[in-house]
């Protein structure tokens, strides 16, 4: 028998977006949170490619839907979650902000270009989309949102200092947003991975950090996105009913390294 705390993690009647969710970790959450019971929202700006998995999600018995969104635009943000209210009937319970882009520069090569794209997409577009989504959880009743940050917001890595600091900036502002809508039943978090395998890790990999990286992290292996599923279960579903603010990291020991 399933006791009412292990069913906690159940996400039936829940509806989730993601953002991100053309590739990587944010489509591999998406289906996580469609085998967990809940209505599912792939957001990116590919959308044929959103449109795609959630139809696979849906063949497997999910109920999922894809949408275009750009983060860098508030515009279409906006049109996207109204396109969700109109089809939907209501706005995500859930938001899984995890649209971002990397960069992978030494400071003093850093173009003011590739700051503001940086910035416009990990910071001003995770702050616009958790803004408008807890705009509407708060209307709702309530609602979680896990903001996706990095471990290199969290300590200093080399060539990372534009996209480390709007990672910063996101665990900071997850924080306050946590203080701000903890009487409005949103919960806000800021999920922290490591270096997990996807399109933008095998960057630093062709870069040939590959065996530098793996020397420091304790479990000697990097991340899949499997890894972070129990995290965000934990975080989005009513499991984690008294965790707001909280910073969580999945990087196989990587921040608890030795100096
Ligand atoms: N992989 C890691 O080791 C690692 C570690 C720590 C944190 N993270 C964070 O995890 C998140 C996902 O990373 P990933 O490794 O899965 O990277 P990824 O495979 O490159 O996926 C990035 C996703 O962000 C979307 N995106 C980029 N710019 C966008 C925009 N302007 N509007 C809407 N969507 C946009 C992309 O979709 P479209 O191109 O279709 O728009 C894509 O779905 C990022 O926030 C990243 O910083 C990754």
């Amino acid at each position: 028998m399933i006791s009412d705390e292990i069913a906690s993690f159940a996400l039936e009647g829940k509806l989730a977006l993601v953002t991100g969710a053309s590739s990587g970790i944010g489509r591999h959450l998406a289906g996580v949170l469609a085998r967990a019971g809940a209505s599912v929202v792939l957001a990116a700006r590919r959308e044929p490619v959103v449109t795609e998995e959630a139809g696979r999600l849906n063949e497997q018995g999910g109920k999922a839907a894809g949408i275009a969104m750009d983060v860098t635009q508030a515009e279409s943000i906006d049109a996207a979650f109204e396109q969700i209210r109109s089809s939907l009937g209501r706005y995500p319970d859930i938001l899984v902000n995890c649209a971002g882009v990397a960069l992978l520069k030494p400071f003093l090569e850093q173009t003011v270009e590739e700051l503001d794209a940086v910035i416009g997409t990990n910071l001003r577009g995770a702050f616009l989309v958790a803004q408008r989504a807890a705009r509407c959880m708060a209307d709702q009743g309530g609602g979680s949102i896990v903001n996706v940050a990095s471990t290199a917001g969290l300590r200093p890595g080399g060539m990372l200092s534009s996209y480390g600091a709007t990672k910063a900036g996101l665990i900071h502002l997850s924080k306050v947003m946590a203080y701000e809508l903890a009487r409005k039943n949103v919960r806000v978090n800021a999920l922290c991975p490591g270096n997990i395998e996807t399109q933008m890790h095998r960057e630093f990999e062709d870069a040939g950090f590959a065996q530098a990286l793996l020397k420091r992290i304790p479990q000697r292996r990097f991340g899949q996105c499997s890894d972070l599923a129990g995290a965000t279960l934990l975080l989005a579903s009513d499991a984690g009913a008294y965790m707001t603010g909280t910073v969580l990291t999945v990087d196989g020991g990587q921040i608890v390294n030795s100096i």
